[in-house]
C-alpha cells in the first residue's frame, strides 16, 4: 500500500506552541505522593522529591504543569496544604474517596515545577468554593508582599512571587460527577465573577474557562457557547477534554480516536467564533486542550470506589501497549495539526495516574509505551507547524466511518529542518510512505524512526522497561524520498 505527503514551507499552520507539550499533576491516587513525591526513596532529594521522575519529566520534555486537579480541586481548600507540615489538616477528598494528607500543597509544587524547568498551571476551586477563596489563592500566589496573604507565602519560606500566569476557573463543571456540578449559566456567571475579580488582581493573567468534559457530553456545544458568552471578555482560552480507549475489541475504530478530537477541535472554534460575532468582538478564544490521553475509563467505573479512604491507593494505573500509543501518536498529531487554535494542552496525568511515567513506591520508575511520542513530538517539534496534505488509502471504521490509514504532520525547525510525525493506522499491512519535498530542495532522510512491535499489545514493565521504544527505522529510500511505516506505527522522519 502506498500513501503520499507533500512538504511545502509556504502550507504553514502556526508556531509550534511550546505549551502543546504540557501534562497534569493531580492529588489523584499515587500521582503526587509516590509520584512526584516520596520522601523516603532512595532517589529522594532534600525535599522529598524524586529525582528519578524528575529526570523523566525532563526527559520527557514537559513544558506547563496543571495543578491539583482535577475533580480534586472542585473540593480542594489551598489553605490546607500551606505552612507547617505538622499543621496540615487530613482532610476527606470527596472526588477520588481518599484521603489528602496536604503533605504537598501549593507552595512545594511550584518549588518542584522550578526543579522540573516547568511552568504551573492552576486551578482554583468553583465546585465548592467562589471568587473570594480564588482571589485569596491568587494573592497568595502572585502578590509581591506587604499584605497578610502574601506575607503568609513570604514566611512559609516563598520569598518571591509564584508568579503563575495560567488559571483554570474551575474544572469540569459541566460533568454531574463534579462536587458543586452547575448549569452553564450558574457557572458561566461565577466564572465571569471569578475572572473579573481575579483580573483586578492581576490583568496579565491567562484564564481558562471550563469547556465540556467530553465530545458526547449531552450539553456539549451548548456549554460552550452559554459559558462563553458570560465569559467572553475576560477570558483567554476554553477547555476541551477527551479521552480514549480500545472498547470491544475495534482496534480499527480506536487508533482513529483522533477523528474525534478534531470534530472536538472543530466545533469548539466554530462555536466560541460564532459567540465571537454574535458579541461583536475582534478577540478570538483559544483553546487549552487540559485533559487528553488514552484512560480505560470504563474499568475504572466498573471498579467500586476506596471505602474505607486510604492515603494515595493506587487509581486509573493504566499500563500502556504499542496500539494505546499509536492512538495517543494520532492524538498529539491533532493537536499539532491545530495550532492555530489549540495554543495549550496538558496530557493528564504525568505519573501513576493515566501516565506516561510509572514508579514502585520505594523502587523503580520506567517509561510507559505512551512517554515515546510525548518525548519525540516535544523534542523534535519545533519552529513551524507544516500542513502535508496527505493522500492515503482509508480503512472502514464502526465509530468514524471510512477514516485514512496516515495521520501525519510536519514542522519546520528554523534552521530549515524539517520533521515529519506519522501514524500507521493500518492493522494488516505496512504503509510505503512516499514524501514529496521538492520545495525544500534536494533534500535526504537523515533519520527515522519507528515505534512497533511484533504484539500491538506488547507493554513496558518495571522488569522490561524498553520493551516498546523507538528504533531507527532501516527502510528508508532517498530517490523519491520513501520510507516504509510498519502496521499499527507511530514514525518521526527527519529531513534535511
Ligand atoms: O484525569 C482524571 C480525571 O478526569 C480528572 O480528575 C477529571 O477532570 C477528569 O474527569
Amino acid at each position: 500500500r502506498e500513501a503520499h505527503l507533500t512538504i511545502d514551507p509556504a502550507f504553514r499552520v502556526a508556531p509550534v506552541r511550546r505549551r502543546t507539550f504540557g501534562t497534569f499533576v493531580e492529588h489523584l491516587g499515587r500521582c503526587v505522593y509516590t509520584g512526584i513525591y516520596e520522601p523516603g526513596h532512595p532517589s529522594a532529594d532534600a525535599d522529598g522529591f524524586r529525582r528519578d521522575v524528575l529526570d523523566l519529566t525532563r526527559e520527557l520534555g514537559v513544558s506547563t504543569v496543571r495543578y491539583p486537579g482535577g475533580n480534586f480541586v472542585s473540593g480542594y481548600r489551598w489553605e490546607d496544604g500551606v505552612g507547617p507540615r505538622e499543621q496540615r489538616p487530613r482532610r476527606l477528598d470527596l472526588a477520588w474517596h481518599s484521603t489528602e494528607t496536604n503533605e504537598i500543597g501549593v507552595d512545594e509544587f511550584v518549588a518542584w515545577c522550578r526543579k522540573a524547568g516547568v511552568e504551573p498551571m492552576m486551578a482554583v476551586n468553583l465546585g465548592t468554593r467562589g471568587i473570594a477563596e480564588a482571589v485569596d489563592l491568587l494573592e497568595y500566589c502572585n502578590h509581591p508582599s506587604g499584605t497578610a496573604l502574601s506575607d503568609q507565602r513570604v514566611a512559609n519560606g516563598a520569598k518571591e512571587p509564584h508568579g503563575i500566569r495560567m488559571w483554570c476557573l474551575g474544572n469540569e463543571m459541566d460533568g454531574f460527577w463534579q462536587t458543586g456540578h452547575k448549569t452553564a449559566r450558574e457557572y458561566g456567571r461565577l466564572a465571569n465573577e471569578t475572572a473579573r475579580a481575579m483580573r483586578m488582581v492581576d490583568p496579565d493573567l491567562e484564564l481558562v474557562a471550563c469547556g465540556s468534559s467530553g465530545s458526547s457530553m449531552p450539553t456539549f456545544g451548548a456549554w460552550e457557547a452559554e459559558v462563553l458568552e458570560h465569559t467572553y471578555d475576560v477570558v483567554d482560552f476554553v477547555s476541551c477534554h477527551a479521552y480514549y480507549e480500545e472498547k470491544d475489541g475495534d482496534l480499527g475504530s480506536f487508533l482513529a480516536c483522533s477523528t474525534d478530537m478534531e470534530y472536538f477541535i472543530r466545533s469548539v472554534v466554530a462555536t466560541a467564533d460564532h459567540v465571537g460575532a454574535k458579541l461583536k468582538s475582534r478577540k478570538r478564544i483559544d483553546i487549552s486542550f487540559d485533559e487528553w490521553n488514552i484512560w480505560y475509563l470504563s474499568r475504572h467505573q466498573a471498579a467500586e470506589p476506596p471505602r474505607d479512604w486510604p492515603v494515595a491507593p493506587p487509581l486509573l494505573e493504566d499500563h500502556y501497549h504499542l496500539a494505546d500509543a499509536v492512538a495517543f501518536g494520532g492524538l498529539l498529531i491533532t493537536l499539532l495539526r491545530n495550532s492555530d487554535r489549540v495554543t495549550a494542552a496538558s496530557l493528564a496525568q504525568l505519573v501513576n495516574v493515566i501516565a506516561p511515567i510509572m514508579t514502585e513506591p520505594g523502587g523503580r520508575a520506567w517509561r510507559q509505551t505512551t512517554f515515546h511520542p510525548f518525548a519525540q513530538a516535544s523534542r523534535h517539534a519545533s519552529g513551524e507547524v507544516l500542513r502535508v496534505e496527505p493522500v492515503s488509502p482509508s480503512y472502514e471504521t464502526a465509530e468514524y466511518g471510512e477514516v485514512p490509514m496516515l495521520h501525519a504532520v510536519a514542522t519546520r525547525a528554523e534552521d530549515g529542518g524539517v520533521t515529519v510525525f506519522a501514524v500507521n493506522r493500518s492493522t494488516d499491512g505496512p504503509l510505503s510512505l512516499e514524501i514529496d519535498a521538492r520545495a525544500l530542495g534536494g533534500v535526504r532522510v537523515t533519520g527515522a524512526t519507528t515505534l512497533t512491535d511484533a504484539d500491538v499489545y506488547a507493554r513496558n514493565t518495571a522488569d522490561q522497561p524498553d520493551r516498546v521504544a523507538p528504533r531507527a527505522n532501516p527502510d528508508v529510500e532517498h530517490d523519491p524520498l520513501r520510507v516504509l511505516l510498519p502496521p499499527v506505527s507511530w514514525n518521526v522522519i527527519h529531513l534535511g
